[in-house]
């Protein structure tokens, strides 16, 4: 039987055209393909400016630095998310308030921030978890009340939409990641898109040592080497021309799931969205429903591997992790939504070049692993330790 992976990037001669290109020219960093492929992604985010970084994670970092947050600020996040989101705010002494999550689409719960803001919170840092956007509406209201920036973590979510405005374009600045398993990729690479021209000024030189002027060793500020190369350049070019094609194909895998996994909602939540929002698919994701013991999830996990089929937990709660753990006191029973969902979530094989026919295969596993699964509550996390 063939293994179904998790995910696999679409690559083809477009992309093997482009990079050979680059090789023959010689110039491998700070070349042509970055100038085009940073006016490719503000043209699609529809603003002013596009910096691309080494990746998703250094793009958070430089946002957030570049916005002047440091130490004594707090800012409000969530705690369902990879874990990079709140680590970049870390980097700079800043305190990450986690605020529990709305369990129908994953995403920060906007209803519960105004209750986390302080004196000190100086920014909201949302995820459009999944591809799908949070609500950059309400949001966007609330900061304005509150004075407070709005940090967007695109990384999921190339391509999607609120109310016809696309993820990139809303707060402060966005930042979007192209690892492997994203709807486009560049090897290792991510993006900052701002309207914001000091702020994209300050991304751009310190991705360069600090530098004003790429060609001078003048270092006039703190800077790090998050460039991005020629070659990750040119792969995201020749992703980006790709890109409609690509999204249409992940909708329309996404589907052929929810029509093969329709038989199986007594057991399974499948992925809904809100109206007005158009998410970039990204992973497709199941949730177990609340008759399952949580220890459930893993049990099926282990089952469908073994027949094949790569599945993952998406996400850990973050607050969960060790070392978050270990530095801030964080006990199970703290964002009750998020712990929920990161108990009974999975992630199934999900890339545009799955076949047509797997969906149907992996819920037909689904249907044989589902029967038998441990049902009820128990108290503690399945994936830590009881402490
Ligand atoms: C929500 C989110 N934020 C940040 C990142 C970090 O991106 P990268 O792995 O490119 O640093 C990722 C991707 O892995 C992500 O999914």
């Amino acid at each position: 039987m063939r293994r179904l992976p998790l995910s696999r990037p679409d690559l083809g001669p477009q992309e093997r055209r482009r990079l050979l290109a680059v090789l023959a020219s010689g110039r491998l960093s700070l070349g042509p393909c970055l100038r085009e492929f940073e006016e490719r992604m503000a043209r699609l985010c529809g603003v002013r400016h596009a910096v691309a970084v080494s990746s998703g994670t250094a793009a958070l970092h430089l946002i957030v630095r570049g916005l002047g947050l440091g130490p004594g600020d707090e800012v409000v996040t969530t705690p369902f998310s990879f874990v990079a989101s709140s680590n970049a705010l870390l980097y700079e002494g800043i305190r990450p308030v986690f605020v529990d999550i709305d369990p129908a689409t994953f995403n920060l719960d906007v209803g519960r921030v105004e209750d986390a803001i302080t004196p000190r919170t100086r920014a909201i840092l949302a995820v459009d978890v999944f591809g799908l956007p949070v609500d950059w509406p309400a949001l966007t209201g609330l900061a304005g009340r509150h004075d407070l920036l709005l940090i967007d973590d695109a990384c999921e979510a190339l391509g999607a939409s609120v109310g016809g405005r696309p993820v990139g374009s809303w707060g402060a600045a966005a930042a979007f990641g192209f690892y492997p398993n994203k709807q486009i990729t560049t090897g290792e690479g991510g993006c900052i898109t701002t309207d914001d021209d000091v702020l994209a000024a300050r991304c751009r030189s310190m991705r360069n040592h600090g530098r004003d002027d790429d060609a001078v060793m003048a270092h006039v500020r703190l800077g790090y080497n998050y460039r991005m190369s020629e070659l990750a350049a040119a792969l995201g070019c020749a992703q980006l021309e790709r890109l409609p094609d690509l999204l249409a194909r992940r909708a329309a895998l996404a589907r052929c799931y929810a029509e093969a996994l329709a038989p199986l909602t007594d057991d399974l939540i499948l992925p809904a969205d809100p109206p007005g929002t158009v998410r970039s698919w990204f992973v497709y994701v199941v949730r177990l429903r609340d008759h399952f013991a949580p220890e459930a999830r893993d049990l099926l996990m282990a089952r469908l591997r073994a027949r094949g089929i790569a599945c993952a937990p998406y996400f850990p709660a973050i607050h969960l992790q060790p070392y978050y753990r270990e530095r801030f006191g964080f006990r199970p029973g703290t964002f009750p939504a998020c712990e929920a969902a990161s108990a009974r979530t999975l992630a199934l094989p999900f890339f545009t070049r799955l076949p047509d026919e797997a969906p149907a295969r992996v819920a037909g596993a689904l249907e044989a692993c589902l029967s038998g699964l441990p049902r009820g509550r128990v108290s503690v996390h399945p994936n830590l330790p009881a402490s």
